[in-house]
């Protein structure tokens, strides 16, 4: 990982030393070890008995290395909004995803991502938008049809990741697309002259394999558990099928993209969906300077992680947390939520760039299935869910499909 790339050269991007960090409270566990084992066994429990525990900052030994837990809609705006570019994405990532995708946009910091970003946004203007749209809509439309061919029972999970990574290979690679492509790509090699070199041959390579990776996984994570709570929600999915009733297409029509806004309830279950399993379960930040949160001040160095899932399930912002109810989506009800207590998408600098694109293959998917098919789970079924690194059904969700 090269350091060049931080806001200023003062910045100390060692970890501190460990007994700088005793006056958090935590507990670190064993030696090298640490806290790992424990996380990955359940990173939901582990998360919710520590905050009980010592509060919504603590301490922990994850990875190799002492980290602090920053809990909370507060500290994911402190961390993630990063008004004061105190937190380094590079340094944060770059231990989990850096040796897969060194170059990933969520790899780059400050000026250098700014740029970066910048230049990959012309991928997701309007105009790409729309013709991603027609090829999704055509792929999501083929795929149901193959699906309803075959009734019966199937399972979503490896059917769901089959279905994302062929749309996301014709969206990014290309497949099927045709001339918005080549403006794409124009635009690539646009900003290449104009900004001096800014991306180059193998910068191209690393957004769009870094892309397929973002896109494909948090789609079937997310589609899955939209399955997984309409199957076991009958009354949510028949109030969701007469919504795409109501849109007034044949089932083998085309959609288009003016009606994805006609889909409010689509809209609010998949969020309720993307609240209970957020797909990035939690978000891990270096800081580039020292800081302090709820009356504790952190040296520079220190490894800080985000916590989506916790947050997504805190009892004061979210009654009943573990109850799929969509209804915690209307516009009234949203109103008096701290912005940055539903961060399935992240938020400032680094905000999912793909998160239209999510919706969209979303409510393509939902008009689809709904319209042609209906789910429904085995009596007395459960899933059971990995939820760390990407929430995932563990026998990969045995669901039931028919012909409406
Ligand atoms: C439900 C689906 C998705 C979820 C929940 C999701 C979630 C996220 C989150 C949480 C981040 C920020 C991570 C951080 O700040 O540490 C992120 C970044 C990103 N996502 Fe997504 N994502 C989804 C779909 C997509 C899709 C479909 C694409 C591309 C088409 C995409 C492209 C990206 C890119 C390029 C970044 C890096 C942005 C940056 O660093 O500036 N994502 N995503």
């Amino acid at each position: 990982m090269s350091m060049q790339n931080v806001a200023s050269p003062a910045i100390g991007l060692t970890p501190p030393k460990r007994n700088s960090l005793t006056h958090i409270p935590g507990d670190e566990g064993w030696p090298i070890i640490g806290k790992t084992l424990e996380v990955l066994a359940d990173p939901k429990g582990h998360v919710e008995r520590n905050a009980e525990k010592y509060g919504l900052v603590y301490r922990s030994h994850l990875f190799g290395e002492t980290s602090l837990v920053l809990l909370g809609p507060e500290a994911n705006e402190l961390v993630l909004f990063d008004r004061a570019k105190l937190f380094s994405s590079e340094h944060g990532w770059g231990r989990i995803l850096g040796l897969l995708f060194p170059r990933g946009l969520m790899l780059r910091d400050f000026d250098e991502h700014r740029e970066h970003r910048q230049t990959l946004s012309v991928a997701f203007k309007s105009g790409p938008m729309r013709s991603y749209f027609t090829e999704l809509d055509k792929g999501i439309a083929a795929r149901i049809a193959q699906w309803k061919a075959k009734p019966g029972a199937m399972l979503i999970y490896p059917a769901m990741k089959q279905l994302t990574l062929d749309l996301a290979a014709t969206s990014f690679l290309g497949a099927d697309i045709g001339p918005e492509v080549d403006e794409i790509n124009r635009a690539f090699i646009d900003a290449t002259d104009e900004q001096g070199a800014l991306l180059s041959e193998q910068d191209v390579i690393d957004h769009m394999s870094f892309l397929m990776m973002a896109a494909h996984d948090t789609l079937t994570s997310s589609l899955t558990s939209l399955v997984a709570e309409l199957a076991a929600h009958p009354e949510w999915q028949k109030k969701l099928r007469d919504e795409v009733s109501s849109l007034g297409l044949a089932p083998e029509q085309p959609m288009s993209f003016e009606k994805l806004d006609a889909m409010p309830l689509s809209d609010m279950a998949f969020k309720e969906a993307l609240r209970l399993r957020p797909p990035v379960p939690s978000m891990p930040r270096r800081a580039v300077r020292d800081f302090s949160f709820k009356g504790f001040d952190i040296p520079g160095g220190t490894m800080v992680g985000v916590n989506p899932m916790f947050t997504h399930h805190m009892k004061d912002i979210w009654p009943e947390p573990d109850r799929f109810d969509p209804r915690r989506f209307t516009e009234e009800t949203q109103r008096n939520r701290h912005r940055f207590a539903w961060v399935p998408f992240g938020g400032g600098a680094h905000m999912c760039l793909g998160l239209h694109f999510a919706n969209m293959q979303a409510k393509c998917f939902a008009r689809h299935f709904l319209q042609n098919l209906s789910v429904s789970l085995e009596p007395g079924y459960k899933p059971s869910w990995q939820m760390w690194p990407i929430p995932k059904p563990r026998d990969g969700l045995r669901v039931s499909v028919k012909p409406v």
